[in-house]
């Protein structure tokens, strides 16, 4: 069986961007496939949290994968900090790494606004991810393609410690679905759907009320054309609802433009009101469920420990194939 890995960070809600183009991938995924799915708290630290916060959010995260049907049973299910391997990984890979090549990234270059005074952490987050994956011998990750860079980079750092060394790591491969991969802002289809965007209509938050998830909706930025047709760079507002209507009901793009033929903008954001509605409502259920459950901790727990057992085998033979320790 193939092994899939993969992670989120634990600030803020997550949204429809996130569920479309990742976590519904961990769903189908872990039916064929052996899991692992992180939440991934040291990255979050690259930037500042507050610590009563963070332990929430850490929390929240992992209810929402419960909630969306990542299956314990199934899939494995721990938080980033809880296993000691993926720092360790992270600094012998950091030694493998060119500075050049980090500051290519282009979620440093936006984050750091090519401020002297960015954070090392930031610079070197595109690492530390490589590090989780390579971690666990893992084949596929499941990402929206924001992270294709970092993919890419995990994949070159991989191959160059292969080719230089002892074949020390397996070389993973990003997975991207066709139409969930890249959510785009309601209020602005140039700009991803993102956590941190300071309008809240920018977004559906996975745990919104219907009455939030309708205005959201209803006041997404479209084109004075009004007609529903599929053309992301002239049509990208109506293109990314369109995108979004077809991941949650299954139907295609063009199966989309021919029931919404002669009908307006509004019909077709008010269905997708309802179809988003009725997407998410179980999710809330599930999450008020699980939250504060005592079975999420026990969870979480027997999660690490797994995933440490596959962790201190790998960090065994890439200590040997580097010549570290005794
Ligand atoms: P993060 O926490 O920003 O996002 C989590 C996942 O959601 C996807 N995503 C989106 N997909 C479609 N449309 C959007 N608008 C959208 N916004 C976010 C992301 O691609 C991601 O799959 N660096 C990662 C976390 C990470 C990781 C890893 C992922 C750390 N280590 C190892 C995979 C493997 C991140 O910040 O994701």
């Amino acid at each position: 069986m193939k092994r899939v890995f993969s992670g989120v960070q634990p600030t803020g809600n997550l949204h429809l961007g996130n569920y479309l183009g990742a976590l519904k991938q961990f769903v189908e995924l872990q039916e064929d496939h052996e899991c692992i799915y992180c939440i991934v708290d040291m990255h979050a630290i690259t930037v500042p949290q507050d610590p009563k916060e963070l332990k929430s959010h850490i929390l929240d995260v992992a209810s929402l994968y419960l909630s969306v049907g990542v299956d314990p049973k199934k899939s494995i299910v721990f938080v980033q900090s809880d296993v000691p391997g993926h720092a360790e990984l992270s600094w012998i890979l950091t030694c493998c790494s060119y500075t050049g090549e980090l500051s290519r990234m282009t979620q440093f270059k936006a984050k750091s606004h090519n401020k002297e005074s960015a954070p090392t952490g930031l610079f070197t987050y595109p690492v530390l991810m490589a590090a989780d994956i390579l971690l666990y011998d893992t084949d596929v990750v499941p990402v929206g393609t924001d992270q294709r860079q970092h993919i890419e980079l995990c994949r070159d750092l991989a191959t160059r410690v292969n080719n230089t060394r002892k074949k020390t790591f397996v070389v993973p491969e990003g997975r991207y679905l066709k139409e969930g991969a890249r959510i785009m802002a309601l209020d602005d289809p140039t700009q991803k759907m993102s956590k941190s965007a300071e309008n809240i209509h920018s977004r559906i938050s996975l745990l919104d009320e219907p009455s939030k998830i309708k205005k959201s909706i209803m006041k997404a930025t479209t084109d004075s054309e009004g007609i529903i047709r599929f053309d992301q760079e002239n049509k990208p507002g109506i293109s990314n609802l369109m995108n979004i209507y077809s991941v949650l009901s299954g139907k295609s793009l063009s199966d989309l433009e021919k029931e919404y033929e002669g009908k307006g903008y509004g019909d077709f954001k008010k269905d997708l009101v309802e179809i988003t509605v009725d997407a998410l409502a179980p999710f809330r259920e599930k999450f008020e469920e699980i939250r504060y459950s005592e079975d999420l901790i026990r969870i979480l727990k027997d999660g690490a420990e797994r995933a440490g057992a596959i962790a201190e085998k790998t960090i065994a033979r890439v200590k040997e194939n580097f010549g570290l320790g005794l």
